[in-house]
């Protein structure tokens, strides 16, 4: 059984998965009109991702005899000044997305729930995939600068990067 606060603090992570997940939606969005192919395919999947993410907490509340609240959400920005500062902001989230899951471990360990200690034990090690990846994608952004047949080859090597990313996980 989940502690009041241990089921208020999961919840707040599902909002938090939600809005990652309708953060990434808009990125896409906004690439695929933009004829970015390949970038947009990495944050469609990415944003399957984080509703995986958010769904895999509702499943764990619910089982631990908590409710998982549905909530209205924040509204993601519509529109990028360009894909290098995107994916900069994709990192920045997803740091803060780490701080969020360091807080919830911190809350499990107040609250002496081990349980929920080593539930969140596969958020921790997502994260460090997360952040790492977010930092291979702004190195190759860094190098092609603003060289037109690096993009074209960049959106090619992203949309290979999601299906590396996803058949590890798989394999994991
Ligand atoms: Fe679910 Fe990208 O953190």
């Amino acid at each position: 059984m989940l502690t009041k606060k241990m089921e208020n603090a999961l919840n707040g992570q599902v909002r938090v998965e939600a809005e990652s997940s309708q953060v990434y939606l808009s990125m896409a969005s906004w690439a695929e009109v933009k004829g970015l192919e390949g970038i947009s395919l990495f944050m469609y999947r990415h944003s399957d991702e984080e509703r995986m993410h958010m769904l895999k907490l509702i499943k764990y509340i619910n089982e631990r005899g908590g409710h998982a609240q549905i909530t209205a959400l924040q509204a993601p920005k519509k529109a990028f000044t360009s894909f290098q500062k995107m994916f900069q902001q994709l990192y920045d989230h997803e740091i803060e997305v780490s701080k969020c899951i360091n807080e919830l471990v911190h809350v499990s360990l107040e609250e002496k729930d081990y349980a929920t200690h080593n539930f969140l034990q596969w958020y921790v090690a997502e994260q460090i995939e997360e952040e790492a990846l977010a930092r291979t994608i702004l190195d190759k952004i860094n190098l092609i600068g603003n060289d037109k047949g690096g993009l074209y080859l960049f959106d090619r090597d992203v949309q290979r990067i999601t299906v590396d990313s996803s058949a590890s996980q798989n394999e994991a």
